[in-house]
């Protein structure tokens, strides 16, 4: 999960990074207040999970409350890159006398973790990494030793700081690795650390990933949910722990086991093309159990989704065997009575898989088209998504 400035802002400062007052507004008039709060030349800045906000015009010097309040009117409701800003955050004015860059962050493909800083920060840093590669310095952190004083000066020396700077700078690094490492971030990144005209390091603009696999030790992490931006859907299959991912197309598919639905996906894709091109709506991993109760979550979640034309369950019966797994879904199509709306194709197989056809059959319910394979199933369901365009 990404998070705001401001939360990012809120995570420095309870680890000791330096930062710079800052107060969320979701008004004009709260901005104004919040500019008399802090007193002096504010910065109102927009909230929007997009780097390059300043360049978009969401970085505004405020000199006076005033000035404030007609910025922040300016900026929220402004779109940046595909994003609404709903919020902004007024930030005590730095005096910069120079700008840097750092960031930590999980390098998956060495399976290492990388830092990388410059003295040439505040600019788009992938330009500087692309044109110049030679001023953004890279330094593996090795996952065991993470960034010690030593660790923390190679850095400084590597980015080629000033001398005299080099104690502030890794001093201020040791506390972002804390941030990374007690947070369980897999990304902290500062641009720019800044230089005031008084020689302070201040985190100025701070971006920070968490990890979600380590939400079961993070109990404050939930609370930083964008819940404005969470897809309800997404949502409500994560609250009944289904795995669900939303995809583009018209064709809902269920399935058990994360291999059977990828491969069910290229299926279906596969199928479409002789549909109108038609494509599977979604990823869904019911588990292994298939149960009554998942069984209905799942469809309920799928039928939701205004784009899905038909279903597609294909489940393979194993431990949970075929004919549990068919009055899983008969007492699922019960449970949603008419919120059953869309064809269901159901293609089972594997253990116990007769009687679990005999109680579809036998149940015979005017939505329900059995297959016998997993092909005529996915060539079934694109069809009728087809159908129903
Ligand atoms: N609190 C502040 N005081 C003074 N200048 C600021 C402040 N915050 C940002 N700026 C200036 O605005 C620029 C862009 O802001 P930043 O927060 O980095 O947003 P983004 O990276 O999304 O453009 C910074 O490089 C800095 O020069
Ligand atoms: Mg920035």
């Amino acid at each position: 999960m990404d998070l705001f400035e401001y939360q990012a802002r809120d995570l420095f400062e309870a680890h000791g990074v330096p930062v710079l007052a800052g107060i969320v507004a979701h008004t004009p008039e709260e901005a104004k207040a919040a500019a008399e709060k802090i007193g002096g030349v504010v910065v109102v800045k927009a909230q929007v999970k997009v780097g390059g906000r300043g360049k978009a015009g969401g970085v505004k010097v405020a000199k006076t409350p005033e000035e404030a309040h007609r910025y922040a009117s300016d900026i929220l409701g402004m779109d940046i890159k595909g994003h609404t800003v709903h919020t902004v955050m007024i930030a005590q004015g730095a005096d910069i006398a120079e700008e840097y860059y750092f960031s930590v962050l999980l390098d998956r493909s060495n399976r290492n973790y990388l830092a990388m800083c410059s003295v040439e920060g505040g600019v788009e840093i992938e330009l500087l990494a692309v044109e110049r590669p030679e001023a953004l310095a890279r330094v593996a952190v090795d996952p065991i030793v993470g960034i010690d004083q030593a660790k923390a000066d190679e850095i400084v020396a590597t980015a080629k700081f000033a001398p005299e700077l080099r104690a502030d700078v890794a001093r201020t690094i040791l506390k972002l690795w804390d941030v990374f490492v007690k947070e369980d971030a897999t990304l902290v990144e500062v641009n720019p650390l800044v230089k005031t005209g008084a020689g302070e390091i201040i985190a100025l603009d701070g971006k920070v990933t968490l990890d979600e696999n380590a939400y079961f030790r993070q109990e404050g992490h939930a609370v930083l949910e964008d819940q404005d931006a969470a897809d309800p859907l997404e949502a409500k299959a994560k609250e009944n722990d289904l795995n669900y991912v939303k995809l583009d197309g018209e064709v809902g598919i269920i399935g058990n086991g994360a291999g059977l639905v990828m491969s069910t996906l290229d299926v279906v894709a596969y199928a479409g093309e002789a549909h109108g091109n038609v494509k599977p709506a979604n990823f869904l991993d019911i588990g292994g159990g298939a149960s009554a109760s998942v069984m209905a979550a799942g469809l309920d979640v799928i039928l939701n989704d205004t784009q899905v034309k038909s279903v597609f369950v294909n489940v393979f019966g194993g431990i949970t065997s075929c004919d549990a797994v068919a009055n899983g879904i008969v007492k699922a199509l019960e449970i949603l009575g008419d919120k059953e709306n869309k064809p269901l194709v159901v293609r089972l197989d594997g253990n116990n898989v007769e009687e679990g056809r005999r109680i579809l059959a036998e149940a015979n319910h005017p939505m329900v088209t059995l297959a016998d394979t997993m092909d005529e199933g996915a060539d079934k369901a694109a069809q009728l998504a087809y159908d129903a365009r």
